[in-house]
Protein backbone atom coordinates (compact mmCIF):
# COMPACT_ATOMS: atom_id res chain seq x y z
CA UNK A 1 0.00 0.00 0.00
CA UNK A 2 1.27 3.48 -0.94
CA UNK A 3 2.21 6.12 2.23
CA UNK A 4 -0.38 8.18 2.81
CA UNK A 5 1.59 11.64 3.23
CA UNK A 6 0.98 14.02 6.00
CA UNK A 7 1.28 17.67 4.53
CA UNK A 8 0.01 20.93 5.18
CA UNK A 9 -0.75 24.47 3.23
CA UNK A 10 2.20 26.79 2.52
CA UNK A 11 0.45 28.52 0.44
CA UNK A 12 -2.47 28.70 -2.11
CA UNK A 13 -3.29 31.42 -4.14
CA UNK A 14 -5.51 32.09 -7.81
CA UNK A 15 -3.18 31.90 -10.67
CA UNK A 16 -6.27 32.21 -13.39
CA UNK A 17 -9.99 32.13 -13.96
CA UNK A 18 -11.29 29.06 -11.25
CA UNK A 19 -7.58 28.31 -11.48
CA UNK A 20 -5.52 27.98 -8.40
CA UNK A 21 -1.82 26.99 -7.46
CA UNK A 22 -1.63 25.11 -3.79
CA UNK A 23 2.00 24.67 -2.15
CA UNK A 24 2.38 22.03 0.39
CA UNK A 25 4.80 21.17 2.71
CA UNK A 26 5.77 17.71 3.21
CA UNK A 27 8.23 15.34 3.93
CA UNK A 28 8.29 14.11 0.65
CA UNK A 29 11.88 13.62 -0.55
CA UNK A 30 11.54 14.09 -4.13
CA UNK A 31 9.35 13.93 -7.40
CA UNK A 32 9.48 13.97 -11.05
CA UNK A 33 7.77 15.91 -13.91
CA UNK A 34 5.02 13.87 -14.89
CA UNK A 35 4.11 12.26 -11.43
CA UNK A 36 1.19 13.08 -9.51
CA UNK A 37 0.01 13.21 -6.14
CA UNK A 38 -3.43 12.58 -5.04
CA UNK A 39 -5.39 14.18 -2.27
CA UNK A 40 -8.12 13.25 0.12
CA UNK A 41 -10.96 15.60 -0.20
CA UNK A 42 -13.20 15.37 2.72
CA UNK A 43 -16.20 13.95 2.54
CA UNK A 44 -15.37 12.54 -0.60
CA UNK A 45 -14.00 9.40 -0.18
CA UNK A 46 -12.09 8.96 -3.40
CA UNK A 47 -8.74 10.82 -3.87
CA UNK A 48 -8.50 13.23 -6.44
CA UNK A 49 -5.14 13.36 -8.91
CA UNK A 50 -3.32 16.02 -9.46
CA UNK A 51 -0.17 16.42 -11.23
CA UNK A 52 2.69 18.24 -9.80
CA UNK A 53 4.09 21.22 -11.12
CA UNK A 54 6.80 21.59 -9.09
CA UNK A 55 9.72 20.48 -5.99
CA UNK A 56 11.55 21.64 -3.73
CA UNK A 57 12.90 20.73 -0.08
CA UNK A 58 9.69 18.74 0.59
CA UNK A 59 7.21 21.34 -1.03
CA UNK A 60 4.97 20.32 -3.55
CA UNK A 61 3.48 23.13 -5.99
CA UNK A 62 0.10 21.75 -8.02
CA UNK A 63 -2.31 23.89 -10.23
CA UNK A 64 -6.09 22.84 -10.20
CA UNK A 65 -8.57 23.87 -11.83
CA UNK A 66 -12.14 23.75 -9.97
CA UNK A 67 -14.73 21.03 -11.37
CA UNK A 68 -16.62 19.72 -8.47
CA UNK A 69 -16.37 18.92 -4.63
CA UNK A 70 -13.21 18.01 -4.46
CA UNK A 71 -11.11 20.99 -6.15
CA UNK A 72 -13.99 23.38 -4.25
CA UNK A 73 -13.33 21.27 -0.72
CA UNK A 74 -9.02 22.05 -1.55
CA UNK A 75 -10.04 26.11 -2.66
CA UNK A 76 -11.90 26.04 1.05
CA UNK A 77 -8.15 24.91 2.90
CA UNK A 78 -6.14 27.79 4.26
CA UNK A 79 -2.71 28.73 4.83
CA UNK A 80 -1.58 25.94 7.89
CA UNK A 81 -4.41 23.86 7.01
CA UNK A 82 -3.73 19.47 7.00
CA UNK A 83 -3.68 17.89 3.61
CA UNK A 84 -3.63 14.54 3.13
CA UNK A 85 -2.50 13.02 0.26
CA UNK A 86 -0.69 10.02 -1.24
CA UNK A 87 2.34 10.27 -3.74
CA UNK A 88 4.62 11.20 -5.61
CA UNK A 89 2.78 8.07 -7.81
CA UNK A 90 3.53 7.21 -11.09
CA UNK A 91 5.61 7.11 -14.32
CA UNK A 92 6.98 11.04 -15.39
CA UNK A 93 8.78 11.67 -18.32
CA UNK A 94 11.99 10.20 -19.27
CA UNK A 95 14.28 12.98 -21.29
CA UNK A 96 18.05 12.25 -21.12
CA UNK A 97 20.19 15.39 -22.93
CA UNK A 98 17.55 15.57 -25.83
CA UNK A 99 15.82 18.69 -27.24
CA UNK A 100 12.17 18.91 -25.57
CA UNK A 101 9.54 20.11 -27.11
CA UNK A 102 6.84 20.72 -24.55
CA UNK A 103 3.26 21.16 -24.69
CA UNK A 104 0.95 21.82 -22.62
CA UNK A 105 -3.25 22.42 -22.91
CA UNK A 106 -5.37 23.86 -20.34
CA UNK A 107 -3.89 22.73 -16.64
CA UNK A 108 -2.07 20.32 -18.43
CA UNK A 109 0.50 22.88 -18.43
CA UNK A 110 1.23 22.17 -14.90
CA UNK A 111 3.30 18.96 -15.09
CA UNK A 112 5.66 20.12 -18.65
CA UNK A 113 6.32 23.68 -16.80
CA UNK A 114 7.81 21.43 -14.13
CA UNK A 115 9.87 19.14 -16.63
CA UNK A 116 10.85 23.26 -18.46
CA UNK A 117 12.26 23.80 -14.88
CA UNK A 118 13.69 20.41 -14.63
CA UNK A 119 15.74 20.59 -17.64
CA UNK A 120 16.53 24.38 -17.12
CA UNK A 121 18.59 23.02 -14.29
CA UNK A 122 20.09 20.76 -16.73
CA UNK A 123 20.82 23.13 -19.55
CA UNK A 124 19.07 20.95 -21.50
CA UNK A 125 17.32 22.83 -24.44
CA UNK A 126 13.63 22.96 -24.54
CA UNK A 127 10.51 25.44 -25.79
CA UNK A 128 7.20 25.51 -24.50
CA UNK A 129 4.02 25.90 -26.13
CA UNK A 130 0.70 26.01 -23.97
CA UNK A 131 -2.69 27.04 -25.44
CA UNK A 132 -5.78 28.20 -23.51
CA UNK A 133 -9.56 28.65 -24.60
CA UNK A 134 -9.80 32.16 -23.39
CA UNK A 135 -7.52 35.38 -21.98
CA UNK A 136 -8.49 34.61 -18.44
CA UNK A 137 -7.25 31.12 -18.09
CA UNK A 138 -3.97 31.32 -19.68
CA UNK A 139 -1.32 30.35 -16.71
CA UNK A 140 2.12 32.63 -17.55
CA UNK A 141 5.29 30.67 -18.04
CA UNK A 142 5.09 29.39 -21.50
CA UNK A 143 7.92 30.55 -24.69
CA UNK A 144 4.63 30.62 -26.92
CA UNK A 145 1.17 31.19 -25.59
CA UNK A 146 -1.88 30.03 -28.01
CA UNK A 147 -5.53 31.61 -27.18
CA UNK A 148 -8.60 30.66 -28.46
CA UNK A 149 -7.09 28.08 -31.59
CA UNK A 150 -5.32 24.90 -31.31
CA UNK A 151 -2.05 24.55 -29.81
CA UNK A 152 -1.43 21.62 -32.45
CA UNK A 153 -1.41 24.14 -35.40
CA UNK A 154 1.50 25.59 -34.56
CA UNK A 155 3.46 22.09 -33.92
CA UNK A 156 4.57 21.92 -37.36
CA UNK A 157 6.61 24.76 -37.84
CA UNK A 158 7.90 24.54 -34.63
CA UNK A 159 9.46 21.23 -35.02
CA UNK A 160 10.96 22.74 -38.63
CA UNK A 161 12.52 25.57 -36.81
CA UNK A 162 13.28 24.36 -33.22
CA UNK A 163 14.05 20.39 -34.45
CA UNK A 164 12.99 18.60 -31.52
CA UNK A 165 14.30 14.66 -30.42
CA UNK A 166 10.98 14.33 -28.33
CA UNK A 167 7.90 16.24 -27.77
CA UNK A 168 6.50 15.67 -24.18
CA UNK A 169 2.82 17.05 -23.59
CA UNK A 170 0.20 16.64 -21.77
CA UNK A 171 -3.45 17.91 -22.10
CA UNK A 172 -6.77 16.53 -23.50
CA UNK A 173 -6.94 13.44 -24.62
CA UNK A 174 -7.62 14.49 -28.42
CA UNK A 175 -4.79 17.25 -28.04
CA UNK A 176 -2.49 14.05 -27.50
CA UNK A 177 -3.36 12.06 -30.24
CA UNK A 178 -2.72 14.48 -32.70
CA UNK A 179 0.63 15.42 -31.00
CA UNK A 180 1.24 11.15 -31.43
CA UNK A 181 0.36 11.48 -34.79
CA UNK A 182 2.44 14.41 -36.05
CA UNK A 183 5.59 13.41 -33.88
CA UNK A 184 5.01 9.69 -35.83
CA UNK A 185 4.83 11.82 -39.49
CA UNK A 186 7.89 13.72 -38.60
CA UNK A 187 9.66 10.62 -37.32
CA UNK A 188 10.09 12.22 -33.74
CA UNK A 189 9.34 10.62 -29.98
CA UNK A 190 6.69 11.84 -28.62
CA UNK A 191 5.86 11.26 -24.55
CA UNK A 192 2.04 12.13 -23.69
CA UNK A 193 0.46 12.79 -19.91
CA UNK A 194 -2.76 10.84 -19.91
CA UNK A 195 -5.77 11.20 -17.57
CA UNK A 196 -8.68 9.40 -16.69
CA UNK A 197 -11.12 9.14 -14.08
CA UNK A 198 -9.07 7.58 -11.08
CA UNK A 199 -10.50 5.53 -8.35
CA UNK A 200 -7.93 3.69 -6.42
CA UNK A 201 -4.96 5.44 -7.72
CA UNK A 202 -2.47 2.55 -7.49
CA UNK A 203 -3.04 0.06 -10.43
CA UNK A 204 -5.32 -2.04 -8.68
CA UNK A 205 -9.05 -1.16 -9.44
CA UNK A 206 -7.49 -1.34 -13.04
CA UNK A 207 -10.58 1.31 -13.51
CA UNK A 208 -7.98 3.47 -15.63
CA UNK A 209 -6.61 0.81 -18.05
CA UNK A 210 -5.84 2.03 -21.58
CA UNK A 211 -4.28 -0.20 -24.49
CA UNK A 212 -0.31 -0.35 -25.66
CA UNK A 213 1.16 -1.67 -28.52
CA UNK A 214 4.67 -3.52 -27.32
CA UNK A 215 6.34 -5.52 -29.33
CA UNK A 216 3.82 -6.30 -31.53
CA UNK A 217 1.37 -7.23 -28.80
CA UNK A 218 -1.84 -5.60 -27.38
CA UNK A 219 -1.94 -5.14 -24.18
CA UNK A 220 -3.50 -3.49 -20.84
CA UNK A 221 -1.85 -0.62 -19.10
CA UNK A 222 -3.31 1.19 -15.92
CA UNK A 223 -2.50 5.15 -16.38
CA UNK A 224 -2.21 5.69 -12.83
CA UNK A 225 0.70 2.93 -12.17
CA UNK A 226 2.54 2.17 -15.20
CA UNK A 227 1.77 5.95 -16.48
CA UNK A 228 0.51 8.50 -16.58
CA UNK A 229 3.55 9.34 -18.91
CA UNK A 230 3.59 6.80 -22.21
CA UNK A 231 5.05 6.72 -25.47
CA UNK A 232 3.11 8.34 -28.10
CA UNK A 233 3.70 5.65 -30.41
CA UNK A 234 2.93 2.55 -28.02
CA UNK A 235 -0.50 3.93 -27.16
CA UNK A 236 -3.94 2.92 -28.94
CA UNK A 237 -5.73 5.71 -29.69
CA UNK A 238 -9.47 5.60 -30.30
C1 LIG B 1 -3.06 11.88 -13.70
C2 LIG B 1 -3.99 13.05 -13.54
C3 LIG B 1 -3.45 14.31 -13.36
C4 LIG B 1 -4.31 15.40 -13.19
N1 LIG B 1 -3.74 16.62 -13.00
C5 LIG B 1 -4.54 17.69 -12.79
C6 LIG B 1 -3.97 18.98 -12.52
O1 LIG B 1 -2.74 19.14 -12.48
N2 LIG B 1 -4.81 20.00 -12.29
C7 LIG B 1 -6.18 19.84 -12.34
O2 LIG B 1 -6.91 20.83 -12.13
N3 LIG B 1 -6.74 18.66 -12.61
C8 LIG B 1 -5.97 17.58 -12.82
N4 LIG B 1 -6.53 16.35 -13.05
C9 LIG B 1 -7.99 16.25 -13.07
C10 LIG B 1 -8.52 16.24 -11.63
O3 LIG B 1 -8.15 15.03 -11.02
C11 LIG B 1 -10.05 16.38 -11.63
O4 LIG B 1 -10.40 17.63 -12.14
C12 LIG B 1 -10.57 16.26 -10.20
O5 LIG B 1 -10.43 14.93 -9.75
C13 LIG B 1 -12.02 16.69 -10.14
O6 LIG B 1 -12.46 16.47 -8.83
P1 LIG B 1 -13.79 17.17 -8.27
O7 LIG B 1 -14.22 16.41 -7.08
O8 LIG B 1 -13.57 18.64 -8.12
O9 LIG B 1 -14.79 17.01 -9.44
P2 LIG B 1 -15.84 15.82 -9.65
O10 LIG B 1 -17.09 16.17 -8.90
O11 LIG B 1 -15.19 14.50 -9.36
O12 LIG B 1 -16.04 15.95 -11.18
C14 LIG B 1 -16.58 17.13 -11.77
C15 LIG B 1 -16.53 16.96 -13.27
O13 LIG B 1 -15.16 16.78 -13.70
C16 LIG B 1 -15.01 15.55 -14.41
N5 LIG B 1 -13.73 14.94 -14.08
C17 LIG B 1 -13.36 14.40 -12.89
N6 LIG B 1 -12.13 13.88 -12.97
C18 LIG B 1 -11.69 14.10 -14.24
C19 LIG B 1 -10.52 13.78 -14.95
N7 LIG B 1 -9.51 13.10 -14.42
N8 LIG B 1 -10.44 14.16 -16.25
C20 LIG B 1 -11.44 14.79 -16.83
N9 LIG B 1 -12.60 15.11 -16.22
C21 LIG B 1 -12.72 14.77 -14.93
C22 LIG B 1 -16.16 14.68 -13.94
O14 LIG B 1 -16.49 13.71 -14.91
C23 LIG B 1 -17.27 15.70 -13.75
O15 LIG B 1 -17.88 16.03 -14.96
C24 LIG B 1 -5.72 15.25 -13.23
C25 LIG B 1 -6.25 13.96 -13.43
C26 LIG B 1 -5.39 12.89 -13.59
C27 LIG B 1 -5.96 11.53 -13.79
S1 LIG C 1 -7.30 4.12 -10.74
FE1 LIG C 1 -7.38 2.08 -10.04
S2 LIG C 1 -6.05 1.06 -11.41
FE2 LIG C 1 -5.81 3.16 -11.92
Amino acid sequence: MEKIQKGTVKNIEKIAKDTFKIEIQSNVKNAFAGQFISILCPPKTLRRPFSIRGYKDGVIEVFFKLKGEGTNYIKSLKIGDNIDFLGPLGQGFRVENKRVLLVGAGIGIAPVLFLKDELNKKNVQSFLISGFKDDDEVIEGSDKTVVGGSVVDYLPELIEKFKPDVICSCGPHIVLKLISELAQKYNIEAQVAMEKVFACQIGVCRGCVIQIQKDGKVQNATICHDGPVFLGSEVVWN
